[in-house]
């Protein structure tokens, strides 16, 4: 079993999760993720690894409630215990010295990009981070990425931060600005992985994103998680999670993504009924 350290919400409808799993601590990558599965007759779900301590043992994620697992994840507290923990998985980010390199992150993503930006700057890139979110209120992490990225600009629709547009216009807006991007690395929902590989690929500027289908074994013998980069089959638990966006077949993943949608419905209508008052 693997004991929770720790569990808040970090704005409305995200948590932050911490597992005090030392074995998968000491190995962790920017851009790998772990399986973890609330209870015994769960679901096993992906999550990115936000963060980790190898001193404390522990591994960090941020989590996006959107169905029954996350729910339930975002329902632990500190001493609370989960039966499956599996990681670190997938291959690590690519960080070398690009030399210029965007982020642009969204929901979830935000954590999910942390480590990388990190690691990015230690490697000698100037960093620009462009976080989005629906409102401001929506938005954590900035100062992390305000003490390590030599520009975070922001998007909301309430426009309270920089821009109010969704992510494409304030990206191109930036690529635009600069007179030599190298990299542009995208994370959080498929839809702003996608929107952010079409605002650069007229731009010609390699663009990766970390792609979510969903997955079950996380160590390529499933299937589950099928998509097309480059016009070939890939597994994105052993192949990525990065891609190149300009190579992913965009409409496949969407349609992939909502294979369970109905079964996702009842999951949580049942899961609401037993559980709220
Ligand atoms: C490699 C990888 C890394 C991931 N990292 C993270 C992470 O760090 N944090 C995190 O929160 N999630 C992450 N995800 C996504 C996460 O695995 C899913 O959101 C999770 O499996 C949903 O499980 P559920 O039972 O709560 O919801 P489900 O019942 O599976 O989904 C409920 C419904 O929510 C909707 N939905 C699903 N995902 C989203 C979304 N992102 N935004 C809006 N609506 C959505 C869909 O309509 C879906 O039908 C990652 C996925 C992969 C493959
Ligand atoms: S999750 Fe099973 S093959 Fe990738």
């Amino acid at each position: 079993m693997f004991r929770i350290l720790a569990r808040k919400r970090l704005v409305p409808n995200i948590h932050l999760l911490e597992v005090e799993a030392p074995e998968v601590a000491r190995k962790c990558r920017p851009g790998q993720f772990v399986i973890i599965m609330p209870e015994e007759r769960g679901e096993r779900i992906p999550i990115s690894i936000a963060d980790w301590d190898p001193a404390r043992g522990s591994v960090t994620s941020v989590i996006l409630v959107v169905g029954t697992t996350t729910r339930k994840l975002a329902a632990l507290n500190a001493g609370d215990e989960v039966p499956v923990f599996v990681g670190p998985l997938g291959r690590p980010s690519e960080i070398a010295n690009f030399g210029t390199v965007v982020l642009a992150a969204g929901c979830f993503g935000i954590g999910a990009l942390w480590p990388v930006a990190r690691e990015l700057k230690v490697a000698g890139n100037r960093v620009i981070a462009l976080l989005d979110a629906k409102a401001d209120y929506l938005l954590y992490w900035k100062d992390r990425y305000q003490s390590v990225c030599d520009t975070v600009l922001f998007s909301s629709r309430d426009h309270a931060l920089g821009s109010k547009d969704f992510i494409p216009p304030p990206l191109t807006a930036v690529l635009k600005a600069e007179a030599r991007v190298n990299r542009v690395i995208a994370v959080g929902c498929t839809y702003l992985m996608y929107a952010s590989s079409q605002a650069t690929k007229p731009l010609g500027i390699k663009t990766i994103v970390s792609l979510n289908p969903i997955m079950v074994d996380g160590t390529g013998m499933c299937g589950a998680c099928r998509c097309t980069a480059g016009g070939r089959t890939k597994f994105a638990c052993v192949d990525g999670p990065d891609f190149d966006g300009h190579e992913v077949d965009w409409n496949e993943l969407f349609m992939r993504r909502k294979s369970y949608f109905e079964d996702e419905i009842r999951s949580l209508c049942e899961w609401e009924e037993k559980e709220l008052p």
